[in-house]
């Protein structure tokens, strides 16, 4: 029976990878949960080790001592300010743990070693992107482009697979939906608070994000179908040195999801919500618009699709009607919070710890993100979840946790 490694073992995705094969003792012998921090309780095939992956591969050789597994999984990611930066910690840290396990002697018994990136992949943090996007689709190439550390983290993978002789699987997941404590992207936290500050304030359940986008479509992965897919693609022979976009498998919007997010939490969506922005834009006061690059990834497909000079091309932006970081900083926003959390017995703590400004960006850009399923089905990959039936589940999650209240 073959073992496991997984990194990032607390994250939102890496922990469902762990108890995804946690979850199959007849399969995995053993997972090794890699993190600094151990936050959940594991079954018997699982043990989890400290390492800190920041450190040198020479030291990390001793927090790996006796720890070796066919199948790598690495889903660790630390956030950074500039993409400068990201890139040199995200990659050095796959680096330094490639080589750290060389100097072990474990990189002889590994068979497979699947990365989870994401949908930056595309540039989907840029500007609009080419639809759907495909993994065929060329890398961006602009050099006025910031670093992307995905590339990085993938040319690292090649090399090291080429020089020692394993095989290697990348996924391209998007727009998270999972629970974790105290970790950089969290939809479903955030999401849920604003929604039940917003129900204790006595308000309607405003859109915070883009007018446009409301009715516009995006794609989103489920933590845990991430991490079946994970398990699949380690075992596929055909999935072998190929990267994979990794989405639900339906398309979705808010002009869909969010009333039956107010019916969740009592509330209702006001009718008119986007008379005013309609007529004059978005209020800078409470708002907030964020222009993005002129060239969006579409830019560089524009000559080969037929869209040079198209008005599809731009202005790509970020729009916030209600900016979330300045309205989690309101006075009266954070009174609300602390009399629901005291009513409720709720974790004080979880207000401040939400990813507000990663939860405006996902709501907030004003174009598509559609992602094609098609190279893992054709490939057999049955998986599919609906999107809100997914974050529904988180949300419902989050009341035992003690961070939202009970619906
Ligand atoms: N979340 C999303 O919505 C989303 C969407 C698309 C793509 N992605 C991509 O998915 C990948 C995983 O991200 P995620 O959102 O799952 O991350 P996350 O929830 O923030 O978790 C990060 C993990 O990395 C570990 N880690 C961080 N620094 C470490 C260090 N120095 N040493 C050892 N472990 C360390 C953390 O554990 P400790 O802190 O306990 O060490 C944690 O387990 C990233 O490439 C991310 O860009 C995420």
């Amino acid at each position: 029976m073959p073992s496991a490694i997984v990194t990032g073992a607390t994250g939102i995705l890496g922990r469902e990878i762990v108890a995804e094969l946690g979850r199959s003792p007849q399969r995995w012998s053993t997972i090794h949960a890699l993190s600094r921090s151990k936050k959940d309780q594991y079954p018997e095939n699982v043990v989890h080790n400290h390492i800190d992956l920041t450190a040198s591969a020479e030291e990390m050789a001793k927090e790996l001592k006796g720890i070796e597994a066919e199948y790598i999984f690495f889903a660790a990611y630390l956030a950074k300010d500039s993409e400068e930066e990201a890139t040199k910690i995200n990659g050095d840290m796959l680096e330094n743990f490639l080589k750290a396990l060389v100097l072990t002697d474990a990189s002889k018994k590994i068979k497979r070693v699947i990365l989870t990136t994401g949908a930056k992949q595309y540039g989907v943090h840029l500007g609009v992107p080419k639809n759907p996007m495909e993994e065929s689709d060329k890398w961006l190439s602009d050099s006025d482009r910031p670093p992307n550390f995905y590339y990085r983290q993938q040319e690292i993978l090649f090399k090291a697979a080429k020089e020692q002789g394993w095989e290697w699987v990348v996924t391209y997941p998007n727009d998270v939906i999972g629970v974790a404590k105290g970790n950089f992207m969290n939809l479903a936290t955030s999401l849920g608070l604003y929604a039940a500050v917003t129900k204790q304030m006595g308000d309607e359940l405003m859109f915070p994000g883009s007018p446009g986008f409301y009715t516009r479509f995006d794609c989103f992965t489920y933590s845990r179908l991430h991490a079946s897919f994970n398990h699949w693609a380690a075992l596929e022979p055909g999935a072998a040195n190929q990267a994979f976009n990794v989405v639900n498998g339906d398309v979705e919007s808010w002009q869909n999801m969010w009333p039956k997010l107010a019916k969740k939490f009592g509330s209702k969506v006001p009718e008119n919500m986007f008379e005013k922005e309609d007529k004059d834009g978005i209020d800078k006061e409470t708002g907030s618009v964020m222009e993005l690059m002129p060239n969006p990834p579409l830019s560089e497909f524009a000559a080969e699709c037929g869209l040079k000079g198209s008005k599809v091309l731009g202005p790509s932006r970020v729009e916030q009607k209600i900016d979330l970081v300045k309205w989690s900083q309101r006075s009266d926003v954070k009174d609300a919070w602390q009399k629901l959390a005291k009513r409720e017995g709720l974790d004080e703590s979880a207000f401040e710890g939400a990813t507000w400004g990663f939860l405006g960006f996902v709501l907030g850009r004003n174009f598509d993100i559609v992602i094609s399923m098609s190279k893992a089905r054709k490939l057999g990959w049955t998986g599919y979840q609906d999107s809100w039936e997914a974050l529904s589940e988180c949300l419902d999650e989050l009341v035992p946790e003690k961070v939202l209240p009970r619906f």
